[in-house]
């Protein structure tokens, strides 16, 4: 049946190629175990995979070969969770955390999470687009393909379609496909301006999200400190009823109920989860709605750990993302969040493969990535190792030698020579 098959290049030299199951798995549940098919080659044909299986049965012929001499290869990796577009720092809140005060304290008397917004709104459009950039980048060259990238640092609804903007403009720059989301992060302090950001996120920002097309899912933060659950189902039934997904940040401080509100509203993933009770876990058995963890926040906070183990084991399929951000994970690589997820989060090493890849893109809603097979695209990372697990296992380097996407090397660049050659 594979007689005859013609690619544009064929690659070879594989040792091992890692990759959660496509057809016929099962989702809403964790995949426990993933294909590791030894001495594999990859057949691509435009940016797409054409053919995968073992190097000695490839039926066809390739215009070009590249050989690896022995790496691994994994599927391109999924951020599913990201606030890469901010200006400004944290520093401050650093050392204030560090010498005992909360990231709640921070919050609570106007800095923290309101100091980036200041931040981000006094700078340019300009200089946002060219600090996500890098910060994407650094993701990219630790293995991701797909990056999700969350407004919220805005607030007005002017300042909020700004961040929007400005993630469009970054991902016509990037080689990699970017998912933008519409957050609605924390609100204003006196109760009855609550009540009149609430009406104008539903009556104003969702629908000019939508008419501009800025956007393909609605996060907003359920907490003591953020929103409530009441003021938290308005604002995602009116994304609902305007054709996009939902998602939350859930239970990261307290359990106050996001994880039914989020689950009732068929939502695409809840994220943090580091207060999930037992009672919660049960919630996600075979549900579509994915628990994504985020170790990076429990490491650089000192708060609890989201229970992914608990989680698996009551049923829920988890992802695990970087939650990039400049006050509660600074962490700009998705190959140390899996490794994190591990050590931290209770995750086998294959199970953390599926959460970066498989279940990280179905958090997006998407099907058409995260799998090395064929009719896929082209996306997938080269490790430095010969053995797949030393994605998880190495800490303090980068195990990925190479990233592709659609077809094409994207780390490192590839010189005008080798452009030319291809
Ligand atoms: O995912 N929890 C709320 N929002 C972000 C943090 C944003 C910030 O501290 O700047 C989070 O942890
Ligand atoms: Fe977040």
């Amino acid at each position: 049946m594979n007689a005859n098959l013609n690619a544009d290049l064929l690659i070879v030299g594989i040792t091992q190629l890692a990759t959660p199951r496509g057809a016929g798995a099962k989702f809403g549940a964790q995949m426990r175990e993933i294909v590791v098919l030894e001495k594999a080659a990859i057949a691509i044909s435009g940016d797409r995979i054409s053919w995968v299986g073992s190097a000695a049965e490839w039926p066809g012929t390739a215009s070009r070969t590249i050989d690896l001499g022995g790496c691994a290869v994994i599927p391109g990796l999924v951020d599913p969770h990201t606030h890469a577009v901010w200006a400004g720092d944290r520093l401050g809140d650093f050392d204030a955390r560090t010498s005992g005060v909360s990231y709640e304290q921070i919050l609570a008397s106007g800095g923290g999470i309101w100091s980036t917004i200041r931040a981000t709104t006094s700078a340019s459009d300009d200089a946002l687009v060219s600090l996500a950039e890098q910060r994407v980048w650094s993701l990219v060259r630790s293995g991701a393909t797909v990056v999700e990238i969350k407004s919220g640092y805005g607030f007005t609804v002017a300042n909020e379609l700004r961040m929007l903007e400005v993630i469009r403009r970054l991902a016509l720059r990037l080689p990699i496909r970017i998912v933008p989301t519409l957050l609605i992060h924390i609100p204003p302090n006196d109760t009855r301006e609550r009540e009149a950001y609430v009406e104008q996120v539903r009556s104003e920002l969702i629908p000019e999200v939508v008419r501009r097309g800025l956007a393909q899912a609605v996060d907003i933060f359920i907490e003591k400190e953020a929103w409530n659950t009441t003021e938290a189902e308005s604002v995602l039934i009116c994304a609902l009823e305007h054709g996009l997904r939902v998602k939350v940040h859930a239970e990261q401080f307290h359990s106050v109920g996001g994880v039914e509100l989020a689950l009732r509203l068929g939502a695409l993933s809840v994220d943090h989860l580091e207060a999930c009770t037992a009672r919660q876990y049960a919630v996600f058995r075979n549900a579509q709605t994915i628990a994504t963890v985020l170790p990076g926040v429990s490491l650089h906070l000192g708060i609890p750990k989201a229970p992914g183990r608990q989680l698996i084991d009551a049923g829920a399929a988890v992802a695990v993302g970087t939650d990039l951000n400049p006050g509660s994970s600074p962490l700009f690589a998705i190959s140390a969040a899996l490794g994190l997820a591990v050590r931290l989060n209770g995750l086998t090493a294959a199970e953390a493969l599926v959460a970066g890849t498989a279940n990280a893109a179905q958090a997006l809603g998407m099907s058409d990535a995260a799998r090395v097979e064929a009719g896929m695209p082209a996306d997938f990372a080269v490790l430095q190792s010969s053995d797949w697990r030393d994605l998880i296992y190495c800490m303090g380097m980068n195990p990925v030698r190479e990233t592709w996407c659609k077809g094409q090397r994207i780390v490192p660049e590839q010189s005008r020579r080798e452009r030319d050659d291809g």
